[in-house]
């Protein structure tokens, strides 16, 4: 049983954080949306700017954000409270315990669609498909049943709740060693089945071939709001990692590490993805349901699909695992922190609610399949919310507080610790990083929430 939380826990080792964080990063944002954003976006074109600005914007944000963690040893909102005296930057904090239940909510229901999944690929489902529409009727017949649907969200929010019932090290840092080695390795295995199939070329050129002409103003907004998903930024949740780092540590090279297996991932399961989709002639640009519409479908055309159909839902439920425990952990540690509340009891009372506000996402896709807020469905719009507003707008004020509130002359003695080699040897680097985070990111990411709020206005006018 974990204790009253009088001293607090910190990560057992630094593979332990970087696998746990890792762990956060790389979830259903990787292998479910990056897949069909990028097929939507048209390809390889989305690819670079996303990869710009995971470099130009996500790994500065992600080195501050957990700088702010480190140093205040605390959650978001205990965070503000620590480095500044001016109360209004506490609804920051706030904000991103809201966002967390908010992520949840959408986060719980397609996590729930993969573990059903699993279930699907044991039974063997996807070989009674006589044609490929059925794969997509088979979906909708699933994510109609209620009970389905509502059952597997409590399940996954079930086994979230226990992991982070264990706390830092015995729950999360545990939980993340034994699943990450192993969603790697079946990633992999994935991608190389995928390279392997005929006609995956035509998926490559998809990946790896820009075709500019497809870029809009709207693939750029998609493609930062993705870069702050991906990496789990703006709403604390790297802040609380962080918060559990000991000085001795390397922020920076942590957090290179972080974006680098994030990014590597993504490309990964693009790659096992799209080559997969391409080579049995399905279509990219399906949307949200894309690997639950075509994948089942390419594994009926492949060789030893059926062991890979249940291999790739597994890794799927693994991933989205570890991510949501760290949105659960956000808030967790808020009413530990914040409000003294015991670990468990913190753990089974949110988790609850985190479960509740998920039976909304949950019921859009049969009952509340009418009721829309703005023209969104429930699920749609907690999607939207989360990438297009929330967290761009938790970076756009981390990255103000660093450098205009807290300031760099404090923000620079704290990133040193751990980091003394970096400043010595390579100061070019943290120039570089004050300059991102002082005009680059507030400007940046400013501009797109406008087009944000536009795209919104532009949907609330439609639906009027
Ligand atoms: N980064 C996670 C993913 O890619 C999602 C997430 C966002 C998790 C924000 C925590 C906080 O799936």
């Amino acid at each position: 049983m974990v204790s009253i939380e009088s001293s607090r826990e910190q990560w057992g080792s630094k593979i332990g954080f970087i696998l746990a964080a890792a762990g956060g990063a790389i979830g259903l944002g990787n292998i479910w949306k990056f897949p069909y954003v990028m097929g939507q976006n048209g390809g390889a074109a989305f690819i670079a700017v996303y990869l710009l600005c995971v470099l130009i914007i996500g790994l500065p944000i992600l080195i501050a954000e957990v700088l702010l963690g480190r140093t205040a040893q605390r959650n978001p909102v205990g965070t503000f409270k620590a480095l500044t005296k001016n109360k209004m930057w506490r609804a920051v904090g706030g904000m991103g315990v809201v966002a967390g239940f908010v992520i949840l909510s959408f986060y719980g229901v397609v996590a729930g669609w993969s573990f059903g999944y699993i279930i699907e690929a044991i039974k063997g489902s996807f070989f009674d498909y006589a044609t490929p529409s059925a794969a997509g009727e088979h979906f909708n017949e699933l994510t109609q049943n209620v009970y389905w649907i509502t059952g597997l969200l409590g399940l996954f929010m079930g086994l979230t709740m226990m992991i982070v019932y264990f706390g830092i090290n015995k729950g999360i840092e545990r939980g993340s060693k034994i699943m990450m080695p192993v969603l790697f390795v079946l990633l992999l295995i994935m991608m190389f089945k995928g390279l392997s199939m005929e006609g995956a070329e035509k998926g490559l050129e998809f990946l790896f071939i820009p075709n500019w002409s497809k870029l809009t103003g709207l693939s750029v907004l998609e493609a930062l709001g993705h870069a702050f998903f991906t990496l789990s930024l703006g709403m604390g949740a790297m802040m609380t990692y962080g918060s559990y780092m000991s000085k001795k540590d390397n922020v920076i090279t942590a957090s290179a590490q972080i974006v680098a297996l994030d990014t590597l991932i993504a490309l990964v399961a693009g790659v096992a993805i799209l080559t997969a989709i391409f080579s049995t002639g399905q279509n990219p640009a399906e949307g949200p349901g894309l690997i639950f519409h075509t994948l089942p479908i390419v594994f009926t055309k492949m060789t030893g699909g059926y062991i890979f159909s249940i291999i790739f839902f597994i890794l799927l439920s693994l991933a989205a695992l570890t991510s949501s425990i760290s949105l659960l952990e956000v808030v967790t540690s808020y009413f530990v922190d914040e409000k003294g509340m015991q670990r468990h009891k913190a753990v089974l009372l949110f988790g609850t609610v985190a479960f509740l506000c998920g039976v909304p996402s949950a019921l859009s896709f049969n009952i509340l399949s009418d009721t829309k807020i703005f023209g969104l469905n429930f699920f749609d719009m907690a999607n939207f919310l989360a990438s297009n507003i929330f967290l761009p707008l938790g970076g756009l004020f981390i990255s103000i507080f660093v450098a205009y509130v807290w300031g760099f002359d404090k923000a620079l003695i704290e990133l040193k610790k751990g980091a003394e080699e970096i400043f010595e040897k390579r100061f070019w680097e943290i120039k570089f990083w004050k300059i991102v985070i002082k005009y680059f990111c507030p400007v940046l990411i400013f501009l797109v929430l406008l087009h944000s709020i536009g795209v919104l206005t532009m949907i609330i006018n439609l639906f009027q």
